[in-house]
């Protein structure tokens, strides 16, 4: 799996969505991808269909635990050698979707949204 003269990224949140598509277009621009998800069943998945592009290895993780995105980026680096770009993709975007939790201010007004 190893070819040191391809360059190499990491993306975050490469099972699905928008993740899932820069994975595709980098393999096709030649570069060896390394596509961490927290969803390893729709990692996995994808693996099966985007290796026939080029060289993917997909890292079940979680971008909010630091000890895990060391050992997905330690991984691609074993696997392929070196590091040569990141993408942050991870995130979750839900436009039908309201805020999980809606606080009220104290004078009753609506207050901040959190996600
Ligand atoms: N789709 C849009 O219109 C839109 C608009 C603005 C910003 N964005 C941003 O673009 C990115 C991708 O959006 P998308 O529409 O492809 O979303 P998506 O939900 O289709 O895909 C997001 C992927 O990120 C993964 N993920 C979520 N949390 C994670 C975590 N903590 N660790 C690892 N993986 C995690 C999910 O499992 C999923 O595979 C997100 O960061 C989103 O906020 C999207």
């Amino acid at each position: 799996m190893t070819q040191p003269h391809r360059r190499t990224v990491l993306v975050t949140g490469g099972a699905r969505g928008l993740g899932r598509a820069l994975c595709a277009r980098f393999l096709r621009a030649g570069w060896n991808v390394a596509a961490m998800d927290v969803d390893a069943r729709s990692g996995t998945a994808a693996a099966r269909t985007l290796t026939a592009l080029g060289p993917l290895r997909f890292l079940a993780g979680d971008v909010a635990d630091e000890a895990q995105v060391r050992d997905c980026v330690g991984e691609t680096v074993r696997s392929f050698g070196a590091l040569h770009a990141v993408v942050n993709n991870a995130g979750i975007a839900d436009p039908y979707q309201g805020p999980r939790k809606r606080s009220r201010s104290s004078d009753g007004t609506a207050g901040s949204q959190s996600t």
